[in-house]
């Protein structure tokens, strides 16, 4: 397969071993839409490049990566949770494992009106969490990394990750869809910890917002 701008960008990125830097906000690779992937990479430099974004994704630690977290303009995210929260949080936020998953092209519809408000954080923010209200179950399109359509829904904390990678490959961070008043500080443990209940309503009521969930 002949070099191409964006393969020889691949080949620069993965010429170093290990995690990938991750391009943090104020970088336009972040705000910008990104290009679907369409043959423009061979399959070994696309596996290659999965790997990499799942070991990049794992040390930071993550539970999603978008291709623009790491300077590619690509349609490309990978997911992996395993959802290593206490029993309660995991019960309120559905916050249950979910495997590995390449997505490719993806779009997302919510489905059903229902959104859930809960705080959420991003590796291209680094410090910081603020509450978001998502839709608790979308409805995935997208390929899978053999290139096979996936037509999938999905519920929960892996539909607030979906719609949150998703976002990433139309220019959107989470501080969009964001309650700005919700934004917290994550750098120190006692910052952290305020806000870890499993649901925001204190956090709502001492700083200053309404939550938006609704039924
Ligand atoms: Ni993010």
């Amino acid at each position: 397969m002949p070099s191409t701008p964006l393969s020889d960008h691949v080949e620069a990125l993965l010429a170093t071993e290990g995690p990938l830097p991750i391009v943090a906000a104020g970088d336009p690779v972040l705000r910008r839409p990104a290009q679907p992937l369409d043959g423009q990479l061979s399959d070994t430099l696309l596996a290659r490049l999965i790997e990499a974004m799942r070991v990049t994704m794992h040390a930071a630690p993550g539970v999603g990566l978008a291709a623009p977290q790491i300077g590619l303009p690509l349609r490309l995210a990978v997911i992996e949770d395993a959802a290593g929260v206490p029993e309660e949080v995991r019960a309120v936020r559905g916050r249950v494992p979910q495997p590995f998953r390449v997505l490719i092209n993806p779009s997302y519809d919510g489905v059903g009106a229902r959104r859930v408000a809960f705080y959420e954080g991003c590796l291209s923010v680094p410090g910081y969490q603020a509450v978001v209200a998502r839709h608790e179950r979308v409805q995935l399109r997208a390929l899978d990394e053999q290139g096979r359509a996936v037509d999938e829904e999905f519920t929960g904390w892996p539909a607030r990750i979906v719609q949150h990678e998703t976002d990433h490959l139309n220019g959107t961070l989470y501080l969009d869809r964001a309650e700005l008043r919700s934004l917290s500080s994550t750098q120190d443990r006692a910052s952290l910890e305020r806000w870890a209940q499993p649901t925001p309503e204190l956090a709502a009521k001492e700083l200053g917002f309404t939550l938006q969930g609704s039924d």
